[in-house]
């Protein structure tokens, strides 16, 4: 089986759980921001594993990522704004066939999220969903990651190998 991990992320937080996530599918899988992940990267793909912050209580659209790159005076660190959000990279997605898995990093108590409209475009790609997706945690507005995460995110994806393997 091959399996591609995906993720858009502005601080790292979702990135660092692409990375466990690809380590818990199983040596090979790659963890790719959504400017790395081309067609050619996902040339014979069977599972597409697609993650993104919550950012306003949704996927992020292009209007947040602006504003957020034009006003954050007090985040750590500039947002990584290389590569595109993952709405407009699934929304762009060729067609294929295979299964996809979603998850989100967020605040713990906020209303909202990714992974449904993750799920939405992915099967509307021909990546049919694998259950509705996983929520991992960060303790504050730029994280960082709940203690543990990184674990739950290696065990998550050792799950997701098992059921599309
Ligand atoms: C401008 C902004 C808006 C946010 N909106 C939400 C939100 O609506 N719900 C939520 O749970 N977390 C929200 N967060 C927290 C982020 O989802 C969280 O920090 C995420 O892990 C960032 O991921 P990244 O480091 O991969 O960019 C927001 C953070 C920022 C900076």
């Amino acid at each position: 089986m091959k399996a591609v991990v995906v993720y858009e992320s502005l601080w790292g937080n979702t990135a660092a759980i692409a990375r466990a996530i690809a380590e818990g599918i199983g040596e090979g899988t790659p963890a790719l921001s959504t400017a790395e992940a081309t067609p050619d990267a996902l040339e014979g793909v069977d599972l597409i594993v697609a993650g993104a912050p919550v950012l306003g209580f949704s996927l992020p659209t292009d209007t947040i990522r602006s504003s957020i790159e034009k006003g954050e005076p007090k985040a750590p660190a500039r947002p990584d704004m290389s590569h595109p959000s993952m709405r407009s990279w699934l929304d762009s997605l060729p067609k294929g066939t295979g299964r996809s898995a979603s998850f989100e990093t967020r605040i713990w108590w906020s209303p909202g999220g990714c992974t449904k409209g993750i799920n939405k475009r992915a099967g509307h790609a021909g990546y049919e969903p694998i259950g509705k997706g996983e929520r991992f945690i960060v303790t504050d507005r730029y994280g960082p990651l709940r203690d543990g995460e990184i674990e739950r995110a290696r065990a998550w994806g050792m799950e997701l190998a098992k059921t599309a393997g």
